[in-house]
């Protein structure tokens, strides 16, 4: 079972998320992050650039990346983690990486996978959750044994993200994202939400039936979790 901590609010999660951070780093000054998009993380690498610690020898993954998006479109991942994660935490550019950034798609899933194998894996992958029980973009259906690879997007998910773009019609069809089997190799998972509208897929997630339905259910399979709620988030469990 996954270790829950429930937080009054997203600022007191990241708070906790940041302090699991700066132990591995202190202990791993080149440790390999996994890094989540959305807004869940936020918190997460504020808490984080608060301490003020040398990170530039750390390594990082995003965990996917829209698919068709021109090359420096601000909703791009790559563009969305420069922005949010390496600049903020001060983190050596050319040490993150995000799938497709070569823009071959034919090969950006095993592509990634063997950028992830020569850096000695994820030490720690910080995880959000989409309403649709997506996490990464694996999307319900998603096998659990899964690798990188292009996927198409849920309606929901594409409606959940159109606040990013002008129109949901803008919003990308499909995307790189890494596995459920790549996130099960990572050797600690994080993973975090907040608000009401998250407490029924947290429940699904972490108290229901393993499920391809639930892509998130995974992590019931892992065993270093760390789940970090709110209140809000945590109210169905
Ligand atoms: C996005 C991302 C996921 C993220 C999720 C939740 O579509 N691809 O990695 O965890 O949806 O987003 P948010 O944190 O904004 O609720």
């Amino acid at each position: 079972m996954a270790e829950v901590v429930i937080v009054p609010d997203a600022a007191a999660a990241g708070e906790i998320a940041a302090h699991e951070i700066e132990k591995l780093v202190r202990r791993k000054p080149d440790a390999v992050l996994g890094l989540a998009t959305g807004s869940t993380p936020l918190t997460t690498w504020a808490a984080l650039a608060a301490r003020h610690l040398d990170l530039t020898g750390v390594r990082g993954f995003a965990l996917d990346e829209y698919v068709g998006l021109p090359v420096g479109h601000p909703e791009s991942y790559r563009a969305v983690i420069d922005r949010e994660v390496v600049g903020p935490l001060g983190l050596t550019p050319s040490l993150v990486h995000v799938p497709a950034d070569s823009g071959r798609i034919e090969t950006a899933g095993d592509d990634y996978e063997v950028a992830i194998d020569a850096a000695g894996g994820i030490d720690l992958q910080v995880l959000g959750i989409g309403r649709t029980g997506h996490v990464g973009f694996n999307e319900p259906g998603s096998s659990f044994a899964s690798l990188t690879r292009v996927k198409t997007l849920a309606q929901q998910t594409r409606i959940d993200n159109a606040r990013f773009f002008d129109s949901l019609e803008a919003v990308p069809t499909h995307c790189v994202t890494q596995g459920l089997g790549t996130i099960l190799r990572a050797r600690r998972l994080v993973l975090l939400a907040f608000g009401e509208a998250k407490a029924g897929i947290v429940a699904d997630a972490l108290e229901g039936p393993l499920t391809a339905s639930v892509p998130a259910s995974v992590i019931q399979l892992h065993p270093r979790v760390m789940v970090i709620v709110d209140d809000a988030a945590a109210s169905g469990l």
